[in-house]
């Protein structure tokens, strides 16, 4: 469904390539996830996807069609996009921030609030009591629920989140990756998803692909992963994972 072609963005000519000549297929209905450390080039490969970003070199195709051939703001309306600095507009309410796409479609005013009631339900929030307030008046986790729910406004097939509960605490966290996972089971949806936490990868990719410097050292299962490590970079990852995982008290302190 999605496809990457040897996918590369170079900033300045000084410097090397942030994504380096990526190629990789990602199937309808999959959760795919994009594990790396901080500067590894996780957002630029996914703002890619969407034509936030252009590419220096190759393509992105989605469907088999190259993204390049349709406008990014047409392209945008139907990829559902969590920012990771979460970006609701703060002069808009609850209701309209996620209205925005289903605004731009031309969705008549009743069915705009009936979707965004709907939303506000599914991600845990009253709607009677949030839906007309504004931004500030949320907490950090409440304002991520409702990017998710504006990501989801207009149903679209394909969804990236990047990192969208890594400024959040561990206990929701934990609630919302349980809510992603129900959502992704109510309604197919293809799903890229950033993180930099190896156990949330774990949780919720299908597959995931481990990025360094640009490159992606392994994509797989995480028990190709874990059973089978490319690099010694990934077996690395995985052996620190597994120390972790085998110490909880260890594993939450460095999740918190
Ligand atoms: N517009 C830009 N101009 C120049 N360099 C950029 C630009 N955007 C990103 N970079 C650089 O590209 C590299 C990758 O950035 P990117 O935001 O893709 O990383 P990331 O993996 O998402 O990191 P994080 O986990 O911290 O969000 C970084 O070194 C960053 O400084
Ligand atoms: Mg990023």
């Amino acid at each position: 469904m999605i496809d990457l072609r040897h996918l590369t963005k170079q900033f300045t000519t000084d410097d090397p390539p942030v994504v380096d000549d990526i190629s990789l297929s990602i199937a309808r209905g999959e959760t795919f996830v994009l594990l790396g450390a901080s500067g590894c080039g996780k957002t630029t490969l996914l703002r890619m996807i969407n034509r936030l970003i252009d590419p220096t070199r190759g393509e992105v195709r989605i469907n088999g069609r190259d993204v390049r051939s349709v406008p990014g703001p047409v392209l945008r309306r139907g990829i559902g996009f969590v920012r990771q600095d979460i970006g609701l507009f703060p002069h808009l309410s609850v209701q309209e921030n996620i209205a925005i796409v289903p605004r731009l479609l031309g969705w008549p005013a009743r069915r705009r609030q009936e979707r965004a009631y709907e939303l506000l339900s599914l991600l845990g929030l009253d709607p009677d009591a949030y839906a007309s307030r504004y931004p500030s008046g949320l907490s950090g986790g409440q304002q991520q629920r409702v990017a998710i729910a504006r990501a989801l406004a207009a149903d679209p097939p394909i969804l990236l989140m990047d990192e969208p509960f890594a400024a959040l605490d561990a206990i929701l966290r934990d609630q919302l990756q349980l809510e992603l996972l129900r959502i992704r089971a109510a309604v197919a949806k293809t799903i890229v998803f950033v993180t930099h936490d190896i156990f949330e990868a774990f949780r919720l990719g299908d597959r995931i692909a481990v990025m360094r410097d640009g490159r992606i050292d392994q994509v797989g299962a995480a028990r190709e992963l874990l059973g089978s490590p490319a690099t010694p970079f990934v077996e690395a990852m995985m052996a620190r994972a597994s120390a972790q995982a085998a110490l909880p008290d260890a594993g939450e302190r460095s999740a918190g």
